[in-house]
């Protein structure tokens, strides 16, 4: 039918929105975890966040290989015509961005992991093998560093993308938020 046709082209699939908002919860929690065991001294109780910030985070590597898939065989809807291109062009590189952090994120956990032999459980249920053969600790450390540096690049990134959904909401008045939205029937 042709008016379902043209609702299609107008809003993410079903299962977009689904992946987008179950890895933004996801990525967010994770975040936190990450953040809440960095401030705390050392012992069981940081041991158990550590514990937990991995096994959120690390299902942020299976969901976000799915996404991509799924992505790569669905485009989005086209951006609406009264967005300038330039602005259409930093929305293309802004999603980007969080793409390569929604990786970069997860591989460098797993890498700070690997290199200090400590084991990752995906989800807290199955151990991932480790990347490196061997131990590495000064590797370790640069993956530690190049962890936090991005998680802080990350939250500025997803501050900006969640400013700019509202600015589109509330200020250009299109249907940008609405298309990301679970339709409620
Ligand atoms: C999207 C996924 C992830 C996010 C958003 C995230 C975020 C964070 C944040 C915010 C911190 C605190 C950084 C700081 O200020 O020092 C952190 C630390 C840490 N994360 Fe993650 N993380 C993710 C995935 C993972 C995974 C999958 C692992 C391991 C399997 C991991 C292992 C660690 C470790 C070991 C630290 C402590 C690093 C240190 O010693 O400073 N993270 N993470
Ligand atoms: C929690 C508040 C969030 C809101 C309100 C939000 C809102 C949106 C909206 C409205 C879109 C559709 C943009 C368009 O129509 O072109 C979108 C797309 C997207 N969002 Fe979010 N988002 C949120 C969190 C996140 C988080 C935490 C991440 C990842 C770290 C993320 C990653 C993405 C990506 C990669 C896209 C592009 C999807 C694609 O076209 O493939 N979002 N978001």
């Amino acid at each position: 039918m042709a008016t379902s046709r043209a609702w299609k082209r107008r809003e993410y699939s079903a299962v977009a929105k689904l992946l987008h908002w179950v890895m933004a919860g996801v990525v967010i929690a994770a975040w936190t975890f990450g953040l809440l065991q960095d401030d705390m001294p050392a012992g069981p109780e940081r041991l158990a966040l550590i514990d937990t910030h991995k096994a959120i985070g690390s299902t942020v590597i299976v969901l976000v290989a799915l996404r991509i898939l799924w992505r790569l065989f669905n485009p989005a809807p086209p951006l609406p015509g009264t967005m300038a291109p330039w602005l259409q062009g930093a929305a293309m590189v802004g999603h980007l961005v969080l793409y390569l952090l929604m990786v970069a994120m997860p591989m460098s956990g797993w890498l700070i992991s690997s290199a200090f032999g400590y084991p990752v459980m995906l989800a807290g249920l199955v151990e991932l093998p480790s990347l490196l053969a061997d131990k590495d600790p000064e590797l370790g450390r640069t993956a530690a560093e190049a962890h936090g540096l991005m998680a802080w690049i990350l939250a500025a990134a997803v501050l900006g993308h969640v400013a700019m959904a509202l600015k589109h909401h509330f200020i250009d008045r299109d249907d940008i938020l609405t298309r990301m939205m679970p339709r409620v029937r």
